[in-house]
């Protein structure tokens, strides 16, 4: 049998794919264009293993998508390939639109057209997982209730509204075609091989470089974090029991602001680190202006997929955020390789 992932040269992808292969032996494909957020580096362990195969395609090539289905016919696809960087999408939207939007639309349409034709058998087992966000909620005030599946989409940045519109295409293309997909709704990762362009990865790789590390606005936005790997196991879940067109919201509960989460990565490197002037980190932080419109607070309520899968966070935010720190001070030269330009110039020799 054979699964199939796009976008798993990412963050969260290729720990879903390192994840997959510890617990299955069962092939896994991976289709992805290596974008700057594309690092081949995050599956270096599993190069060699046989189980695993990558293609470098864009998800906006239909007829090669398409091929490749047919070549591998997986029995599960699972998408994570998208723009993901908010602030990127606020300077330019455009490929937002293009893979978030297009590129779903895209691969719904290479799986309608082998779904015709497929065997019975395998139209019960086949699932199109599609990854997303709790951003496609909006925002919430302090004291509103965390998202459940059932609030309204109502997202504010290119990024969330993207990632929007991708899940009704989802939702439509199972309503319409009867297509088994199902949808994940999962808030802010973080862990090992996250790019440094976002919050902990950056503030981490800011501090110890000596840079400034900037808060946006008043540093008071909640978001609730989640480990990568307890994402990736709830994905499992939902893959493995999960209700056919239905969507699960996935979470950390736990709900933090970001100069909370910045004041606690500085006093983890002060105590590992300390540094030479005797100051600590925190003496490196400066406010910024804000980002445009920036959410104020996300949340999410995961009741349905700790009550109707039995999945739970296994990781405290405390112990998930100490492996994280210590992953990124052991591998020093994964983030130099992708700051430094070193990376694309590989991918650029490699696959011109
Ligand atoms: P990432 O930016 O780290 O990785 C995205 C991957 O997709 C990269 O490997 C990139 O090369 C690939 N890709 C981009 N465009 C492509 C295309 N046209 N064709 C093929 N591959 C392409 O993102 P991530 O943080 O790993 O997020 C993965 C998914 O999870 C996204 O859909 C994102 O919306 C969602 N998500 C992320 C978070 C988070 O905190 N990072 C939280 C919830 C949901
Ligand atoms: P980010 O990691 O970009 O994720 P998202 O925007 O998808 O939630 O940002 C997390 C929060 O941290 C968000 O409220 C913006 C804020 N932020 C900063 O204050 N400074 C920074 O340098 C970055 C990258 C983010």
């Amino acid at each position: 049998m054979t699964i199939m992932v796009t976008g798993g040269a990412g963050f969260i992808g290729s720990n879903f794919i390192l994840n997959w292969l510890s617990k299955n032996n069962e092939q896994v494909v991976n289709v992805d264009k290596l974008t700057y957020a594309g690092n081949l580096e995050n599956l270096k362990s599993i190069e060699n293993n046989s189980n695993y195969i990558f293609v470098k395609e864009d998800i906006l090539n239909k007829e090669k998508i398409t091929e490749l289905f047919k070549d591998y016919n997986p029995r599960y696809i699972i998408n994570f390939a998208a723009e993901s960087h908010v602030d990127r999408s606020i300077h330019s939207p455009d490929e937002f639109i293009q893979t978030n939007i297009v590129g779903t639309y895209s691969l719904l349409e290479s799986i309608r057209n082998l779904w015709v034709d497929m065997p019975n058998k395998e139209k019960q087992n086949f699932r199109f997982l599609h990854v997303s966000t709790d951003e496609v909620y909006g925002s919430l005030d302090s004291t509103d209730a965390a998202f459940t599946e059932t609030n309204r989409y109502r997202p504010n940045s290119p990024y969330s509204a993207s990632k929007a519109a991708s899940d009704h295409l989802v939702r439509a293309y199972y309503k319409t075609y009867g297509i088994p997909v199902l949808t994940t709704n999962c808030s802010n990762n973080y862990g090992p091989f996250q790019f440094p362009e976002k919050l902990i990865p950056l503030v981490l790789h800011n501090a110890l470089n000596g840079k400034e590390i900037p808060i946006y606005g008043d540093g008071q936005q909640i978001r609730d974090w989640l480990f990568v790997v307890d994402h990736c196991n709830a994905i499992d879940a939902v893959l493995k029991d999960g209700k056919v067109g239905e969507i699960y919201n996935i979470g950390g509960l736990n709900e933090k602001t970001n100069i909370e989460i910045v004041n606690i990565l500085c006093e983890i490197l002060d105590d590992l680190i300390p540094k030479t002037n005797a100051l600590s980190y925190k003496s490196q932080i400066i406010y910024v202006k804000d980002r445009a419109g920036h959410d104020k607070r996300y949340a999410i309520n995961a009741s349905k997929i700790e009550d109707d899968l039995n999945w739970h966070p296994t990781e405290t935010f405390e112990t998930g955020i100490k492996k994280t720190v210590k992953w990124y001070l052991d591998n020093q030269s994964w983030v130099k390789n992708i700051t430094n330009g070193d990376y694309l110039t590989w991918v650029a020799r490699n696959y011109s």
